[in-house]
């Protein structure tokens, strides 16, 4: 899954869930100053923005496969260290820094063992690997909204549900596949208050990841249907979207 998208449709789309989740990730690890912190899958920087604020930008790396994406956090975090790759490569030396953490990233990793792993390679003995994913499985994903309205159309779809942690337990089994110990997984949830219908449908037509994609799939009706579906799915505006993931962090 690639994010050739504009950072700005990303932060529309998702953003608007993934900048507070930043903070509650950052908490639940237990970002502390005076380390040296990597964000892995960084996007336009929800999470990059609460450790540079935390740590310093000096004490903060950041790196992204997307193009647009690596440009959106170079112009707007100056001088934060940047890289274009994956989390399978990562640009760095043997135990570089005292936490590596990738924010719903495991999902659209091609090897989600290796990545964190990866993770792991460029973390001191001592240090954290940690990572967070949508419960995309369950019935409390910020996308949920959309997937059901979807099933409800046609049964046959299965939106987001089968990808790499999306499931209770799952983010763990990998996390122990990648030889980190200590292995203590959670839930974090944020809450986001939505003040029109439209509000929260318009991100889903901007393209941006297996959602975007989906809705943009659609011919014109089929697409009427599903926002009408959505529409009597949710309550009536202002409406409270609660987002769950998963979360788990493991020692190096
Ligand atoms: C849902 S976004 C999360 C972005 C950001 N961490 C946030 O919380 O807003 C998923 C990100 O994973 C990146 N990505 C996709 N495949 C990746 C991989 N193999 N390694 C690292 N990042 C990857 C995408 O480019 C995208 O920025």
């Amino acid at each position: 899954m690639t994010f050739e998208v504009a950072a700005e449709a990303y932060g529309r789309f998702m953003g608007r869930y993934s900048e507070p989740l930043g903070v509650v990730f950052a908490d639940w690890v237990g970002v502390r100053r005076g380390e040296r912190a990597l964000d892995v899958g960084c996007g336009p920087g929800a999470l990059s923005g609460v450790l540079i604020e935390r740590l310093g930008v000096g004490h903060v790396a950041a790196v992204d496969p997307s193009p647009p994406f690596v440009e959106a956090i170079v112009a707007r975090f100056p001088g934060l260290e940047v890289h274009r790759a994956p989390a399978e490569h990562l640009p760095f030396g043997d135990d570089d820094f005292d936490r590596a953490l990738a924010q719903l990233v495991v999902h659209f990793m091609q090897d989600p063992v290796a990545g964190l792993a990866e993770m792991a390679r460029v973390t001191k003995p001592g240090g954290q690997v940690a990572a967070c994913t949508w419960d995309l499985a369950g019935d409390r994903s910020p996308l949920n909204p959309l997937w059901s309205a979807a099933r409800r159309l046609d049964p046959r779809i299965t939106g987001e549900s089968h990808l790499a942690g999306a499931r209770a337990g799952e983010l763990a089994i990998l996390a122990t596949k990648a030889a980190l110990t200590d292995v203590e997984s959670d839930e974090i949830a944020v809450t986001v208050t939505h003040p029109s219908f439209e509000e929260w449908w318009e991100p889903f037509t901007l393209g941006v990841g297996p959602a975007g994609d989906y809705v943009q799939s659609l011919d014109p009706q089929a697409r009427e249907a599903l926002r009408e579906e959505c529409r009597r799915g949710l309550p009536d505006a202002p409406f409270e979207v609660t987002a769950v993931a998963w979360a788990v962090r493991g020692r190096v």
